[in-house]
C-alpha cells in the first residue's frame, strides 16, 4: 500500500483560550491527525504545552495527536505525553544521546516513534533506526516558531530518505513529514520529493475561505505532485 497523503495542523496559531473549540474545528475541516508543536524553551527558544494542555483536548476531537517534542529530555517527557492522549512521539535526533534506546522505549509506551531531523542534520541520522519508527519528520525550517520561510534545499533531503526507506524496504511502512512554511506555494515540492505528511500552521489559519478550504487546497496540491 503507498503511503496515504495526510493533512495536519501544528496548533501554534490556534487561539490558545479555546483549545478545545479549535481542535474540534481543525477535524470537522477535515484533518487526518494534529501535531503538538512542544517545546522547552531549551532545545528551542520558545515555551508550549505541557502534557495537561494536550490532555483537556483530546475528548474535544477523535483524530490522533502527535507530540513533535521539541524538547532537551524526551526521554524524561515521553510517558507524560503518551498519557495525555498523544499516539505517536516524534523525538529530535538531535537531543537524544542514545535515539536507539528511546525509540525502543517510546514503543515499549504503545505509542508509535518518528525522528524529526533539523535542516542541517543528515538523512542518514535515520538509516539505523528504520525498524523502530513509523515516520521521518523533515524539518523545513529551524524550529522554534511558526510563520517561517520555507527551505526548499530540504527537498534533496526527503529524496534520500525515501531512497534509505525503499532500500531497507519500508517505503510503505514509513511515512515522511514535513512541517514548516508549508503552503500552496511550497507544498509541491515537498510531497514530490516524497513527502506525504504535511504539516501547516500558518497557511492553514491564514486561508480567506476558512480551515476547511485551506485543508482540501493542500491537500489536491499534494496529491496532484505525488501522482
Ligand atoms: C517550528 C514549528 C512550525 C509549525 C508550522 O518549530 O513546528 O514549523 O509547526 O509552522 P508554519 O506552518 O506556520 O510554518
Amino acid at each position: 500500500m503507498s503511503r496515504p497523503t495526510l493533512i495536519a495542523p501544528s496548533v501554534l496559531p490556534a487561539d490558545f483560550s479555546r483549545l478545545g473549540d479549535e481542535v474540534a474545528a481543525l477535524e470537522a475541516a477535515g484533518v487526518d491527525l494534529i501535531q503538538w508543536d512542544v517545546m522547552d524553551g531549551q532545545f528551542v527558544p520558545n515555551l508550549t504545552f505541557g502534557p495537561d494542555v494536550i490532555a483537556s483536548a483530546r475528548s474535544h476531537c477523535s483524530v490522533p495527536f502527535e507530540a513533535h517534542l521539541m524538547v532537551l529530555t524526551p526521554d524524561v517527557m515521553a510517558e507524560q505525553y503518551v498519557q495525555a492522549g498523544c499516539s505517536r512521539l516524534i523525538v529530535h535526533a538531535e537531543a537524544c544521546t542514545h535515539l536507539h534506546r528511546t525509540l525502543t522505549n517510546i514503543n515499549d509506551l504503545g505509542a508509535t516513534a518518528a525522528v524529526a531531523l533539523n535542516p542541517a542534520t543528515p538523512a542518514s541520522a535515520v538509516e539505523h533506526v528504520l525498524d523502530l519508527i513509523d515516520m521521518v519528520l523533515v524539518m523545513t525550517v529551524n524550529p522554534g516558531f511558526g510563520g517561517q520561510a520555507y527551505i526548499a534545499t530540504m527537498e534533496p533531503k526527503i529524496r534520500q530518505i525515501q531512497q534509505l526507506l525503499e532500500a531497507a524496504g519500508r517505503a510503505d511502512d514509513v511515512h515522511i513529514e514535513v512541517d514548516g512554511g508549508i503552503g500552496p506555494e511550497t507544498i509541491a515540492g515537498a510531497a514530490a520529493a516524497g513527502a506525504n505528511v504535511l504539516i501547516a500552521g500558518s497557511a492553514l489559519y491564514s486561508d480567506p475561505e476558512g480551515l476547511g478550504h485551506a485543508v482540501s487546497d493542500l491537500r489536491a496540491r499534494a496529491e496532484a505532485a505525488r501522482g
